[in-house]
């Protein structure tokens, strides 16, 4: 916990009053899933669709924030947990700011995402779960990592020596395995373009 530590809660300017300088409802849309389920892919194409409309958007991605603010984190529990709590934080800056922040990181474990959950909060907080196999997402493989993990060269691989825990209660499910990209496309906007519609 932060000692002699005062922060300044500007009752002048809110969030609210920037949230109608945008014209927008600003939320955190918090996606879920196993590397090469398709997360950033959406997250991208969500992104250029919300803006194409005229929000103001930022997206925040697990392996962009892993090359900056968090490029001291590894893949242990622990610096996984540290590395969704700076991203949560990161996001709830954007989300104060008044923008629709599309956040695309594994948070492979209820814990991990209860607390993001908790740092965001619930009201402001979207959960979609992008559901591809484990079996789906090896047979991918865009980046080479699973051939690398079933090979033994890299350690802690969500799915297979590392835990992935499903989402049991996802505002959204994505199953890419399953259907299009465009259908998984509409869905999220379908879900987020009300949300974030300014009345
Ligand atoms: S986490 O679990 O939420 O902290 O992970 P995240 O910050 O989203 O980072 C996932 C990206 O890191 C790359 N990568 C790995 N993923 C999983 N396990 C291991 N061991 C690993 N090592 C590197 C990989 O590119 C992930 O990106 P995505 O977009 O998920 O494929």
């Amino acid at each position: 916990m932060a000692e002699n530590i005062h922060p300044i809660f500007d009752s002048t300017l809110t969030r609210a009053s920037k949230e109608e300088l945008l014209r927008q409802r600003a939320i955190v849309v918090w996606m879920v899933g196993l590397s090469g389920s398709g997360k950033s892919t959406l997250a991208k194409g969500l992104e250029l669709a919300l803006h194409q409309r005229g929000h103001l958007t930022q997206l925040l991605d697990g392996d962009n924030l892993r090359s900056g603010i968090n490029n001291n984190l590894g893949f242990s529990d622990a610096d996984r947990l540290e590395n969704i709590r700076r991203s949560a934080e990161t996001a709830k800056l954007f989300l104060n700011a008044g923008l629709v922040t599309i956040c695309s990181l594994i948070s492979p474990t209820a814990e991990i995402r209860n607390m993001a959950k908790n740092i965001i909060g619930e009201a402001d907080f979207y959960e979609v779960y992008i559901n591809a196999p484990f079996e789906v997402c090896a047979q991918r493989d865009v980046k080479g990592l699973y051939k690398k993990a079933l090979n033994g060269e890299i350690k802690n691989f969500t799915g297979l020596d590392a835990p992935f825990e499903e989402p049991q209660n996802p505002d959204l499910e994505i199953r890419t395995d399953q259907e299009d990209y465009a259908v998984s496309l509409q869905k999220l906007l379908d879900a987020i373009v009300p949300r974030i519609t300014f009345a």
